[in-house]
């Protein structure tokens, strides 16, 4: 970061912050446990600041710098959009034959009924049929017998999810898309570093979806990132990002007919791009990115050992073995049998100051949005999800130490167990 003056402001931003920081902790906030903290400090918000002050707000060399040290790092090329829904929605649009891709109108897509809503919706918008597969409520991915069970003669594509950073077992899905002739793209907007048997996920099939909000494994504000590792298919996501227009791809084509190569659009597109403010930010977080893991790891250990003596009345998502969980939160399910429903449990914690949240959407397949899809949507008998629905919350995990008030968050949970019992 370059631009005359601006280091004599760092210091002064930085103060503010902290004392920013200073009268949060001391305000009686309702969550002494909250779902995330921020993760940025002055650095990001500087590199915010220069892009402000040296007017070079819109996509431009900080968004492509991002991109390459995103691809770099993940293992493909990257193309960085406003939000992770944008990049689900740049996928499917980017697949359709209108934009040059192999999918039609009314192809069918197979999707978990656990996820974020916008990565079905993205399928239904680009004019795809959807069908819901259920989930394993051990692993909230995908049951791979239903998903092989649901392989009809209009499927032509997974779009799969990696909840909560959990790794979904990537040599069964490459096995059944291979044997299918399937296309295959991945939703990794919680599962940023996740890794099967060594392999980032998002890196397994045509593409994959990122989100840099908040309260995600780095952040941009809004923000999301594609990856491929089809130049050809980054190219049709350039275009798609930005109006159609041909000055946002790597290799222009010559364009000839009186057209003025400043204006000229070879596709339908959006406009999803995101800021130079965006793109800064992510390059200070990326730096970030290993030591975040540490602490999110940390903290997963520290969970995992705390819930073993519960393990009859509460679990902790299961990772398989190969896969490298990217912790994004601490997912929980109550069993069926324990003398005390998933709703007693997080009461208890919200009273208590522990936010909680379900997870993500339960059972998408019981949400009014759902109704009014007619054919374009099947929904069946979706009993892992339904368990999902009534027993699973979740709650943060953050990328600090914070042994301390996680430690207090599992003695409330062994208090509550040992006055249910
Ligand atoms: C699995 C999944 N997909 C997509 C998204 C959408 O990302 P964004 O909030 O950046 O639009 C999220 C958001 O949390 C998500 O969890």
């Amino acid at each position: 970061m370059r631009a005359v003056g601006l280091e004599q402001v760092a210091p002064l931003i930085q103060d503010i912050m902290l004392s920013e920081q200073r009268i949060n902790t001391e305000r009686e906030l309702p969550y002494w446990y909250p779902l995330s903290l921020a993760t940025y400090s002055s650095e990001e918000v500087m590199e915010a600041l220069h892009s402000l002050v040296t007017f070079r707000t819109s996509m431009w060399e900080k968004t492509r710098s991002f991109e390459e040290a995103f691809g770099s790092k993940f293992g493909g090329e990257a193309v960085m959009v406003n939000s992770g829904s944008s990049a689900d929605l740049m996928i499917a649009f980017g697949l359709h034959k209108l934009s040059g891709g192999p999918l039609e109108t009314g192809d069918e897509v197979l999707v978990p009924a656990v996820t974020w809503p916008t990565q079905l919706w993205s399928l239904l918008m680009a004019g795809y049929s959807a069908r819901l597969v259920d989930v394993d409520p051990e692993t909230l991915n995908v049951d791979l017998r239903d998903l092989e069970a649901k392989i009809g003669p209009r499927t032509r594509a997974i779009s799969l999810v990696h909840l909560m950073g959990n790794p979904v077992n990537m040599d069964a899905v490459r096995e059944i898309c291979d044997r299918h002739h399937l296309i295959l793209f991945e939703d990794c907007c919680e599962s940023l570093g996740a890794q099967w048997n060594g392999q980032f996920i998002g890196t397994f099939g045509q593409a994959s979806a990122f989100s840099f909000f908040f309260s995600h494994h780095i952040t941009t504000l809004e923000g999301g990132m594609i990856l491929t590792r089809d130049s050809e298919f980054a190219e049709r996501l350039r275009l798609l990002r930005a109006h159609g227009w041909s000055r946002n791809l790597r290799n222009p084509p010559e364009v000839s007919g009186g057209l003025d190569p400043r204006y000229t659009f070879l596709s339908w597109g959006f406009n999803v791009r995101p800021t130079e403010l965006q793109a800064g930010f992510g390059l200070v977080q990326l730096g970030r990115f290993d030591a975040f893991q540490i602490e999110r790891n940390a903290n997963a250990s520290i969970a995992i050992e705390r819930l073993k003596p519960h393990r009859e009345q509460i679990r902790l998502m299961s990772v398989l073995p190969g896969g490298s969980c990217s912790w994004f939160a601490l997912p929980l399910t109550v069993d069926g049998d324990a003398p005390f429903t998933r709703d007693q449990l997080t009461a208890h914690l919200e009273l208590s100051g522990v936010e909680t949240r379900p997870i993500v959407t339960g059972n998408l397949a019981r949400h009014p949005a759902i109704q009014g899809f007619g054919a374009q949507l099947r929904v069946d008998d979706l009993p892992g999800a339904d368990y999902v629905h009534e027993n699973g919350f979740y709650i943060g995990l953050h990328p600090v130490r914070s042994n301390q008030s996680l430690g207090r968050v599992f003695d409330l949970i062994d208090d509550f167990i040992a006055s249910s019992s």
